[in-house]
């Protein structure tokens, strides 16, 4: 087992960074947004456990997101290699995912902080469309679809996100600046981290982080 991790903001461009890694690299791609939000439209006990905090911007308990992580790692081959898209997002998911790494003898490889300035985060959130039907993630003015309101790929239809309204955007950030931002040092103390500027276009951000997976 070997891993990447994406960290950053909401809105960094985690998902973006991640559709583009899926296409060029091998890794497997988990996103514990994605997952809880799954879990949440087929109404198992987790989704209907996370939804109140995932409404609300906070973050879902460590011991869930812990949970999901380990029996989404479970089915997969022993060498497998792994994106996580916005996990770990505090301390003890951290240490809990390298008492993972020891079970397992896996090591982690880079933990790529996208750098985006403040006001670009709310403008990427509050312009987010998302397909209700394959997942794809559009923007209103910077990433639009062909269609207005329809999915390039399969054709479905658009929604935004219930967390992308503006009063629970300012939490999330408020959430992330408190819990998640720590593990910035974290990771920097252990050498990992990679500060990649993901302000700018998308293919300027994937070519960055392309370049340190190639070095
Ligand atoms: P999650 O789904 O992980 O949300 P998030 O971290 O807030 O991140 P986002 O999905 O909002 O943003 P992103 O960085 O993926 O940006 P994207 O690529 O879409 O989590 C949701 C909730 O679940 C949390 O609030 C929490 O409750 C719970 N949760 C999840 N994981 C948890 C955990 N580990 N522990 C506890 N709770 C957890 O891009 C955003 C927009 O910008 C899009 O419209 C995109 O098209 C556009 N865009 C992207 N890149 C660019 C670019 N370079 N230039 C222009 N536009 C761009």
């Amino acid at each position: 087992m070997e891993a990447i991790i994406l960290l950053g903001g909401p809105g960094a461009g985690k998902g973006t960074v991640s559709e583009f890694l899926k296409k060029q690299t091998d890794f497997v791609h988990v996103s514990t947004g994605d997952m809880l939000r799954a879990a949440l439209q087929s109404g198992t006990p987790v989704g209907l456990e996370a939804k109140a905090f995932m409404d609300a911007g906070a973050l879902v308990p460590d011991a869930i997101i812990l949970r999901i992580i380990e029996e989404r790692i479970s089915r997969e081959a022993a060498s497998a290699r792994y994106m996580f898209d916005g996990f770990p997002r505090t301390i003890d998911q951290a240490k809990g995912l390298d008492l993972l790494f020891k079970k397992k003898s896996g090591s982690l490889k880079h933990v790529f902080n996208l750098i985006v300035p403040r006001e670009i985060l709310l403008r990427r959130l509050t312009g987010r469309r998302v397909c209700k039907s394959c997942g794809a993630v559009y923007h209103l003015i910077n990433i639009p679809p062909k269609k207005e309101g329809v999915c390039d790929v399969d054709g479905g239809e658009l929604y935004q996100r219930a967390d992308d309204s503006e009063d629970t955007i300012l939490n999330r950030l408020e959430v992330y600046d408190k819990q998640t931002a720590p593990l910035i040092d974290f990771y920097r103390q252990q050498g990992l981290l990679r500060d990649i500027d993901a302000g700018g276009a998308a293919a300027v951000t994937d070519a960055r982080i392309l370049e340190v997976l190639n070095a």
